[in-house]
């Protein structure tokens, strides 16, 4: 089956043609015109998706040899993300699924970060454990089947994506700030500074980040000359310890031999790095880096899941900026 993904949930516009589970094109344009604001802004954002759905359709399309005509599905994100960018792709993709006679799926946007790990190693297989680390989430999943997950812990607070990008705000680095800390990090000692790890103990399944980042800013303010490429390795190191340590737990607690780490924060080199150290004798699958950050084939590949399998959503679904998982 062939389907065209359209993907607007937040600041990456993004299309993707999948053919029978395998990804044929995939565009993705990123809005850096947010940087000089220190964070996505809306409106700004549904207008940049409005400008560059069309050609980037078209593009994929040509991309991937794949005249309209072909087509036999198209798959949008539903939600969850901010109400006006999520219209914008619902109601392109729409227009052309009415224009072209097709038939529409409104994709989970969670459930599509899951399943990118299918597209990273496909011959993942049922029961996993999914961290699913985003600028909007931070969640561990039991996935036991398709369309079966449960969820073992997520964020009281702030999501992993936040306290890195809340903490790059405090180091006076740009938005988005996870590849920014990144950066910093590297030859500084994760060990130099002890930033605190909320809930790490009695083998318990939440998260909490928000005294972490305020811890960040009280050091800040007693440390005029701290060393920054320490600070930020320590703060890095402080969100992949309690990250990494909670994913074990969950393996532990449900004998599962894999794991999956989905979603932009996944993008991070020292926790791929500190995951296979950790969780050695467990099978740890991450997506490309273009397949952690928000992408159309994600949508693509899961819309075309749901569809073969005779799944469509009405003409008329609604966008659910909140939309949950299970
Ligand atoms: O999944 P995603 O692209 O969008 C959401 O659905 O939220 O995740 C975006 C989040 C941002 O908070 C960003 O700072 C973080 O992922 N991120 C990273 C890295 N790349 C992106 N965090 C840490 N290290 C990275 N290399
Ligand atoms: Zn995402």
């Amino acid at each position: 089956m062939i389907v065209l993904g359209i993907e607007t949930s937040c600041d990456e516009t993004a299309a993707a043609v999948c053919r029978d589970g395998s990804i044929i094109s995939s565009h993705i344009r990123s809005q850096t015109i947010h940087k000089k604001y220190g964070g996505v802004v809306p409106e700004i954002a549904s207008r940049e998706h409005e400008k560059c759905l069309n050609k980037m359709v078209s593009d994929v399309l040509i991309d991937g040899g794949i005249s309209k005509k072909e087509l036999e599905g198209i798959a949008v994100t539903q939600g969850p993300g901010l109400s006006g960018t999520l219209i914008s792709g619902v109601c392109f993709a729409k227009g052309l699924a009415l224009g072209l006679g097709l038939p529409i799926m409104g994709v989970n946007h969670l459930e599509a970060h899951i399943f990118a790990n299918f597209l990273a190693d496909p011959t993942l297989k049922f029961p996993f454990i999914c961290l699913l680390v985003s600028g909007g989430h931070t969640q561990l999943w039991y996935v036991k089947n398709f369309n079966d997950y449960q969820m073992m812990g997520e964020s009281r607070d702030d999501a992993a994506g936040e306290a890195f990008d809340k903490g790059a705000r405090i180091l006076g680095l740009a938005y988005p700030g996870g590849p920014e800390i990144e950066k910093l990090a590297i030859g500084g000692n994760p060990n130099a500074i002890q930033f605190p790890r909320a809930l790490r103990k009695n083998n318990n399944l939440e998260f909490s980040f928000s005294g972490l980042k305020t811890s960040l800013l009280y050091y800040m303010d007693d440390h005029k000359n701290a060393d920054l490429n320490d600070v930020a390795a320590s703060y890095q190191q402080a969100i992949i310890d309690v990250l990494i340590t909670k994913l074990y737990w969950a393996l532990d607690k449900t004998h599962c031999n894999t794991c999956v780490i989905a979603g932009g924060v996944a993008a991070n080199q020292s926790l791929r790095d500190y995951s296979i150290t950790k969780l050695s004798g467990k099978k740890v699958i991450f997506p490309e880096m273009d397949l952690c950050t928000d992408n159309a084939a994600m949508i693509a590949f899961l819309g075309e899941l749901y569809l073969s399998r005779g799944h469509k959503s009405p003409i008329d679904f609604p966008i659910l900026p909140n939309m949950k998982l299970a």
